[in-house]
Parts: structure tokens; C-alpha cells; sequence
């Protein structure tokens, strides 16, 4: 047990283990209630009312954005837009800064463990533009070996990597492959949608030119997301959306566009999730990080070493459990991932089966689906050991002799 668990209202009820906080996490009552608060107190529509509903949302729509800032690194707080999500920011990237800066015969080099966020909006820019795209090929870790770094070169244009996968869980050194795309003068796009939960991010130290990451995976609410980009290319870009809220002036024929970051928020912004979001922030501060990964690798090396002793079953990534960032990813043998969950879900277990929205990847490891256990550091050893005991019934359920 630990002391943050009793702040989450969901978790309150024993019966069930939340093993799935790679696709959402839960939230503690904080973030339930500073988004509660705002729509009780405060709600007007931000940045347009000159009475003091509307210019308090401002303010707390404002200080999240700060707040962000702060958390992630950023220089200026113009530089954080926010969106519903991190598949909302990449599609913002790869539409406003991709089809006016990438050409025919420039290539878009895509680590292969990216999740579908990361891959089908460089797939529309190059459909497009006519531009290449180029596959960075892991191995079953999930490391890049300075070989397939090599399809890095004068011709890159944008390399699309995430800083940690959510298939094999393992961080990637986005510092140095910021230098490296930086040398051939391309744009690195980070999807930090699997690594801001978990471990401190630095958006300056790690260079990145974009960084994208989702609101729900990290205690706040569903709908709110955020996208940092350098002031310089958001100053170039031109708009993603367009409407209201993020203009100057208006004509019958053309527009000028508000200054960063409201060109790229078009319509009424969410404001109570971003105040969420903002709460979030503050109770991860609180918690750590060094606790979070304390508490992630403990428990994520109870459960390799205890599933590597399981007959049939295949754990994927790597033995380290700080290789994992509390995701684990297996198979058990002639068990299809969705009868392994259904069957966990009879015991009130929740994991994720399926493909994870990372198809090139899986094909890359050579399966169609696998099982996808998520811990975040709200679980407990207990829920490990009830996990481990109803993953060893499972094949038994499904009429194996063991
Ligand atoms: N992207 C989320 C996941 O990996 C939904 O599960």
C-alpha cells in the first residue's frame, strides 16, 4: 500500500486491479476536484469576456500554461499549445510545419516502434509532398543500433521518434538523436506521451524541436493535451485550424493570425481540463518522480522475474526492469491476447490485448497482438501477486494441461 492510493476514488474499490495506465491512468480527487471547482466557481468562456468569470478562466487557463511550461522545460510558456491529446499534436506538426517545409526527394525517417500517432500523419505529409519514408529498425529491446542511425543523413527532413514506446516500454537517448538530426539540419518530433508520466522531461536539455504528450495518461482528465514546439518554427508555421479566438484582424478576403501560442487554438479553448491538467502537474510533484520509477521498477521486477517462470509465456523488451517504464508486454502460447484478458477480466484484472495501435511494430516482432500489463505508482504488490497468480490459471482456463 501507499500513501497516494486512498487520493484515487476508482481505486478505492479492492476488487480490481488497473493494469492498463499506458492507455489512461486514473485520477486522484485533486485533479476531480480542481476540475469540478472551476466549473463551480469560475467557467466563462476564457479570452473573451471582460467580466471577472471570464478573465478568472483566463487567469487559470493562463497559469496551467505556465505551469506546463515549467514542467516540461520550456523557455516561454507561448511555446505550449495545448490540443485534446498527443495524436491531435503530431497531426498539428505534420499539417502546419510538415506540408510547408517537407519537398519531394527530403526523407521522413520513422522509428519503427512508434505508436500509429507518430506514423500516419508523416505518412499523409509524405503522400502529399512526395517525400520518402524511412524506417528505423529496432531489436527486440527496442534499441537502435548506430547502423540503422545511419539512415539518418543530408536527406532527412523530420525524424518521428518517441521517447518511450508503449509496446516494449524502454526510453530512447533523445538527447543525442537530437544532435544527430540537428547535424543534417532535420526537425526531431518526440511523442512524450508514454515518458511525461513517468520520468522528468526537459524539453531544452533534450533539444527537441516538438514534443508532444496527452493529458489523461498522467492523472488529468480526457481532452486535453499539449504540443511544445521552439518559438522560432511556431513563429513560421501557419495555422493548423482555423476560426475563432485565434486572429487579428478580418477581412472579407484574408486574415492576420494572433500571436503564439493563440494562433494554433482556434474555437473556445478547454480551459477546466487544462486547470485538471494543471493539478495533475502539482500532485505528480508531489508524488516524484524518483518514487514513480521507485515504485514502477520494484514492481515491474517482481513481475519479470515471477513471469519468466510461467511455462508458455513470453515476455517482450528487456530484462531491465528500468527498461520498462512500468510497461510489460507478453504472450502466452496458443492463448489469443483478447481470451487472455477477457479471462484476467473475470478476476477484475484490466490489462490491454490487441496491437496497441503500434502495427509496424508488431509486425516487426513477428506477433499480431500480445497482452500489455501498465503499472503506474498507484499499484501495490499486492495487485502484482493476485496478477501472478490468475496469469498462471489462464492457459489452465482455456484447456491446456498447464
Ligand atoms: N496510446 C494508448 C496505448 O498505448 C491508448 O494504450
Amino acid at each position: 500500500m501507499n500513501d497516494f492510493r486512498k487520493d484515487f476514488p476508482i481505486l478505492s474499490d479492492e476488487k480490481y486491479i488497473y493494469f492498463d495506465s499506458a492507455a489512461t491512468s486514473q485520477h486522484p480527487i485533486q485533479v476531480i476536484d480542481a476540475v469540478s471547482n472551476y466549473y463551480k466557481t469560475i467557467n466563462a468562456n476564457p479570452l473573451r469576456g471582460l467580466y471577472e468569470w471570464s478573465i478568472k478562466a483566463t487567469d487559470a487557463y493562463e497559469n496551467a500554461r505556465e505551469k506546463v511550461a515549467d514542467f516540461i522545460g520550456a523557455e516561454k510558456s507561448s511555446e505550449i499549445i495545448f490540443t485534446r491529446n498527443a495524436s491531435e499534436s503530431l497531426n498539428l506538426v505534420a499539417y502546419s510545419w510538415g506540408l510547408a517545409n517537407v519537398k519531394k526527394g527530403d526523407e521522413i525517417v520513422i522509428a519503427i516502434s512508434e505508436h500509429h500517432s507518430n506514423i500516419l500523419p508523416w505518412q499523409m505529409v509524405a503522400k502529399k509532398t512526395g517525400a520518402t519514408l524511412v524506417y528505423l529498425e529496432c531489436d527486440e529491446n527496442g534499441v537502435y543500433s548506430e547502423e540503422e542511425l545511419k539512415k539518418i543523413n543530408e536527406k532527412t527532413k523530420v525524424l518521428a521518434i518517441a521517447q518511450v514506446s508503449n509496446v516494449l516500454g524502454c526510453p530512447k537517448p533523445i538527447k543525442k538523436l537530437s544532435l544527430l538530426a540537428h547535424k543534417y539540419g532535420a526537425v526531431i518530433v518526440v511523442d512524450g506521451a508514454q515518458s511525461a508520466p513517468h520520468m522528468p522531461i526537459d524539453v531544452r536539455d533534450m533539444d527537441a524541436d516538438f514534443f508532444a504528450f496527452s493529458g489523461h495518461k498522467m492523472l488529468a482528465p480526457m481532452g486535453i493535451g499539449v504540443l511544445y514546439a521552439k518559438e522560432t518554427l511556431l513563429n513560421d508555421m501557419p495555422p493548423f485550424l482555423v476560426g475563432g479566438e485565434m486572429i487579428e484582424y478580418v477581412t472579407r478576403e484574408d486574415a492576420t493570425y494572433a500571436p503564439l501560442p493563440h494562433k494554433f487554438e482556434a474555437g473556445t479553448v478547454n480551459a477546466g481540463d487544462a486547470v485538471g491538467l494543471a493539478a495533475a502537474i502539482d500532485y505528480i510533484k508531489d508524488v516524484g518522480f524518483d518514487f514513480i520509477k521507485e515504485r514502477e521498477e520494484t514492481l515491474t521486477s517482481y513481475l519479470l522475474s515471477e513471469m519468466k517462470k510461467i511455462p508458455h509465456l513470453t515476455v517482450y523488451g528487456d530484462d531491465d526492469p528500468s527498461n520498462h517504464c512500468g510497461i510489460i508486454t507478453f504472450n502466452l502460447d496458443g492463448c489469443h491476447p483478447h481470451d487472455v484478458s477477457s479471462i484476467l477480466d473475470s478476476e477484475h484484472i484490466c490489462i490491454r490485448a490487441g496491437h496497441h495501435c503500434a502495427q509496424p511494430l508488431l509486425k516487426h516482432m513477428g506477433v499480431n497482438a500480445t497482452c500489455r500489463a501498465s503499472l503506474y505508482f498507484y499499484n501495490t504488490k499486492g495487485e502484482a501477486e493476485r496478477f501472478i497468480k490468475a496469469l498462471k490459471n489462464v492457459r489452465k482456463e482455456l484447456g491446456y494441461g498447464s
